[in-house]
């Protein structure tokens, strides 16, 4: 039976704001703008469902790149609008800010002053951490990580994956256990590399401005409904895999005329052949909706995995 524990900590990659405000003949600056109610609603989400770290992928360290324009109203609609206004209505929810990312000359100072004082307003706060992820990208976290184990001198022997971690920019961000992206997208867009590790990956087609409370708990339930394994063997999968007539109860099982008996699919063992079942399935699925949507023209509309239940 998979665990209902809440995952600790969820990562979102908050994407698909150009796309939601070109749909609409918009600026893509406006999707931006649109992207906020989201903002207040993966909060709420977390703080419903009782998640104790909440990473927000606001600007990669490979945004630099797009348009002047694009890159200085993001730069600076942070500060304006997410640290200025937001600031005290977390504060008085309990949600403490943590800021993540490398310093950059190109930040101006002010948007780093605003975001220091949103770490100190809510720094006693503890009822939810969110880590905004600001000029952040992985492989920069793991050099930054890699300059300061030599910069201090620490002995190569003593280097394990626990010490690594503690040079990390924040040390204290535990590992993921649900990574989300919206947007459509499968990819990890050099979003908490160590972090994610072992992190559950939920991709939902809804874009970013229109994601709400309901695709929180939509995610969390796909979650939910993960095994979770951490390279052991699920007692679980043992216990199918040793039955005479296997018919898996796992919910993402692809149903009965897919699944293999205790013969296997192919000949191949079980718990083998129950997975190429899903797997062929999967693909399937994906490909039939896929072809349904080209044929209705439909390029935006959101997969089945999107609809919150
Ligand atoms: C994510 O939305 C927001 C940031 C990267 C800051 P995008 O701006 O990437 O939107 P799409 O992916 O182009 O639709
Ligand atoms: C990832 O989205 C970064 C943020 C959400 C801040 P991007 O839109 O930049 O990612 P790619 O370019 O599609 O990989
Ligand atoms: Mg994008």
């Amino acid at each position: 039976m998979a665990s209902r524990t809440p995952p600790r900590h969820v990562a979102c990659i908050m994407d698909g704001n150009g796309r939601w405000a070109q749909h609409r003949g918009l600026e893509r600056t406006q999707g931006h703008m649109a992207a906020l109610a989201a903002l207040d609603a993966v909060v709420d989400g977390a703080l419903e469902q009782e998640v104790e770290w909440l990473s927000l992928f606001a600007f990669s360290t490979e945004n630099w790149s797009r348009p002047a324009e694009e890159v200085g109203f993001l730069v600076n609609f942070l500060a304006q609008h997410f640290i200025g206004r937001k600031a005290q209505a977390m504060h008085e929810r309990g949600v403490r800010l943590r800021v993540l990312g490398s310093e950059d000359a190109r930040i101006p100072e002010v948007v780093m002053d605003s975001l220091r004082a949103t770490e100190e307003l809510t720094r006693d706060n503890s009822t939810l951490q969110v880590s905004l992820a600001f000029n952040y990208g992985g492989r920069q976290d793991l050099c930054e990580a890699a300059q300061s184990l030599v910069a201090r001198r620490v002995p190569v022997r003593e280097i394990t994956p626990e010490i690594f971690a503690q040079h990390l920019r924040l040390p204290e961000l535990p590992d993921v256990d649900l990574l989300l992206r919206t947007g459509g997208e499968h990819r990890l867009s050099n979003f908490l590399l160590w972090h994610c590790a072992y992190a559950e990956l939920v991709f939902l087609d809804v874009l970013w401005p229109d994601f709400r409370v309901p695709h929180f708990r939509h995610a969390l339930e796909l979650y939910h409904q993960r095994r979770r394994r951490f390279g052991t063997v699920d007692p679980t999968d043992a216990a199918d895999a040793a039955a005479p007539t296997a018919v898996t109860s796992d919910p993402r099982a692809p149903g009965p005329s897919a699944l293999p008996g205790s013969s296997g699919l192919l000949g191949l063992p079980t718990a083998i052949a129950s997975h190429l079942g899903a797997t062929l399935w999967g693909g399937l699925k994906e490909t039939a909706r896929f072809t349904l949507q080209q044929l209705n023209g439909e390029s935006a509309q959101p997969a089945r995995s999107d609809r919150p239940s």
